[in-house]
């Protein structure tokens, strides 16, 4: 069953550079209990989108429904079934993690004793046991970032929105969050992130859609989405090989000091001993989430770079 609806939803805004359309006619619904990953490059929609679904922002037109109620005609009803992790949100100076949890809870209804205990719980969950009773304006970045994350997960709202709710953390305290991420999909809360980090979104979401310029260009799977880029072996060599030597074998990418191909295990032999003539380091791996994207968004894909051999930006 949907429990988000967006039908048809157009947003512009008009700026220095003209009308930009953020958003160009998105229908996109997400299931009860899903975990949702929006991604796309910088600017291709996803926050507009979250601040219109979450009731902040009005459409330009088209609707979004969430458990049936209208995002513009029934902001109420929505607010109360969801909590937003704000895109680089900022805690308060001087209250602390605890306090943050527990005042927010307690705003939304909670009682006392059982905003503590949830709060206590969540911190814990969180790795923020150490830093629960420090003002924020003490805490590092990472921190403050765990701590406005705990605070929207400590609601058990049916649906949470967390805009790129992992930025800035390190990689273990980002696992400990998907832990806890994972554990809210579970209790049956349905969950919309949006991420930068595409091991993020493969490890985490059920679903993902791909927006590029206000338009969704993927809906699926990630499996899916990296079996779109028909090639199964993602082979890595360390050191710069001329690009023509490659470009029969798959889809290249460049970077300063790699070369990245995509290809088939046919081809594997064949560029082994390639690699093995030029005493080059070669690795192996499956196609990975962030590939299929890049080629999908169409970035960093050597044809991209018509004219220029060697390296260049992607
Ligand atoms: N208040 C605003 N006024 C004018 N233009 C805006 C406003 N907010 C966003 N935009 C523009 O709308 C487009 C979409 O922005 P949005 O913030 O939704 O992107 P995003 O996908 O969240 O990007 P990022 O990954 O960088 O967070 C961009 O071109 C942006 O410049
Ligand atoms: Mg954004």
């Amino acid at each position: 069953m949907p429990v988000l609806e967006a039908e048809n939803l157009v947003k512009t805004y008009t700026g220095a550079r003209g009308t930009i359309r953020a958003l160009d006619d998105v229908s996109l619904t997400v299931e009860k209990g899903q975990l949702f990953a929006f991604l796309g490059r910088n600017g291709a929609g996803k926050t507009t989108f979250i601040r219109i679904a979450s009731t902040l922002l009005l459409p330009t037109s088209g609707s979004v429904r969430l458990f049936g109620y209208d995002v513009v005609t029934q902001p109420t009803d929505v607010r109360d079934r969801i909590a937003l992790v704000p895109q680089e949100g900022r805690p308060f100076d001087h209250l602390t993690p605890r306090e943050h949890i527990r005042e927010y809870l307690r705003m939304r209804g909670s009682g006392a004793e059982r905003a503590s205990d949830r709060a206590a719980q969540v911190l814990h969950a969180m790795g923020l046991d150490d830093s629960a009773d420090e003002p924020a304006l003490r805490l590092s970045g990472g921190l403050q970032q765990r701590t406005l994350v705990a605070m929207i997960l400590a609601t058990d709202a049916p649906f949470l929105f967390l805009d790129e709710p992992t930025l800035g953390m390190d990689p273990v305290a980002r696992r400990q969050v998907w832990k806890v991420i994972r554990q809210a999909a579970r209790s049956g809360s349905t969950i919309l992130l949006t991420t930068h980090y595409l091991d993020e979104a493969e490890h985490l979401a059920d679903e993902l859609a791909v927006i590029e310029d206000g338009k969704i260009l993927y809906r699926g799977g990630s499996e899916a989405l990296k079996s779109r880029v028909g090639r199964e072996v993602r082979v890595q060599f360390d050191g710069a090989v001329p690009a023509e030597l490659l470009r029969p074998y798959g889809d290249l990418f460049h970077e300063e000091d790699r070369s990245i191909l995509l290809t088939t295990r046919a081809h594997v032999p064949t560029l082994t001993e390639l690699a093995l003539s030029r005493n080059l380091n070669l690795s192996m791996g499956p196609v990975t989430l962030e590939e299929a994207f890049l080629k999908l968004v169409g970035r960093g894909i050597e044809e991209d770079e018509e004219g220029s051999d060697e390296g260049g930006a992607w």
